[in-house]
């Protein structure tokens, strides 16, 4: 059953079927997403006896988000995937004719180790990015490698979703890739990680969610955070010389 929540004038958390809600939402900044993981992925979780209760993503799912962002996304579309997957992803993004720039790379420094000792242990997850609007891609960090290093288990994660990204990852990707006061799209929130760090970083936030209980959570938690008292610098005050008056001697 679809319901909208309005938790701010630029943040507003749907519930439903993105393929449902997305022709509806109007144009973004950009869309940073957390999409189900391919079958394999999931079967491996399932085996180490983690609960997945959402369903892989599909080819049709897959190409349904380039396909969105192609009309309506100014910017960046960044989607996590496991590495087996970067090219599935590159493949609907270029279908849909945006630019496929590179895979990014977050290293998990805490991942768990092969406990059989058969093999390495998975240490990293990626991410696709496409710029979307045509025209030379821009974004905030310069230079910088697309590498992000944060822990899965930091103090501060929630806990109940069983594929949590890590808040500080998020404010990290939204920092780099999204212009300031820009509205920033997840439509698989879960429970609102994505939010949480938009808010964080002043951006605006909307978010589409299918499972009525990570959709309540991700409610909590996005207004919790709209609530956290929030440390506003003003700009200095341009420093005026002085003028020295020596009169007549
Ligand atoms: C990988 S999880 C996102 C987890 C999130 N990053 C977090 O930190 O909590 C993907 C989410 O997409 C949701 N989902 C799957 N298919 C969907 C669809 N068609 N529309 C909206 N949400 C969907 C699932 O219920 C799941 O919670």
């Amino acid at each position: 059953m679809a319901r909208v929540e309005h938790m701010s004038d630029d943040v507003v958390l749907h519930l439903g079927d993105c393929r449902e809600i997305l022709p509806g939402i109007d144009p973004v900044g950009s869309v940073i997403t957390d999409p189900p993981y391919e079958s394999q992925a999931h079967a491996a979780k399932i085996n180490k006896g983690v609960k997945l209760d959402f369903k892989a993503i599909d080819d049709e799912l897959r190409a349904f988000i380039p396909a969105w962002a192609a009309e309506n996304c100014e910017g960046w579309l960044l989607a996590f995937c496991q590495v087996e997957a970067v090219a599935a992803w590159r493949d609907a993004i270029e279908k849909a004719k945006l630019r496929y720039k590179r895979g990014l790379a977050w290293v998990k420094p805490d991942a768990l180790p092969q406990m059989n000792g058969q093999g390495p242990a998975t240490g990293f997850e990626c991410l696709t990015a496409a710029w979307c609007p045509g025209g030379f891609s821009q974004w905030n960090a310069g230079g910088k490698r697309g590498v992000y290093t944060h822990n899965t288990n930091g103090p501060n994660r929630h806990g109940v979703h069983p594929t949590e990204k890590p808040v500080s990852l998020m404010v990290e990707l939204i920092a780099d890739f999204a212009p300031a006061d820009s509205v920033v799209l997840d439509p698989f929130m879960g429970s609102g990680t994505t939010g949480v760090a938009a808010v964080r970083e002043g951006r605006g936030f909307v978010g589409i969610e299918l499972d009525v209980r990570y959709f309540e959570i991700a409610c909590q938690r996005i207004r919790d955070e709209l609530r956290r008292p929030r440390l506003k610098l003003s700009p200095m005050a341009k420093p005026v010389q002085a003028v020295l008056d020596l009169g007549a001697a």
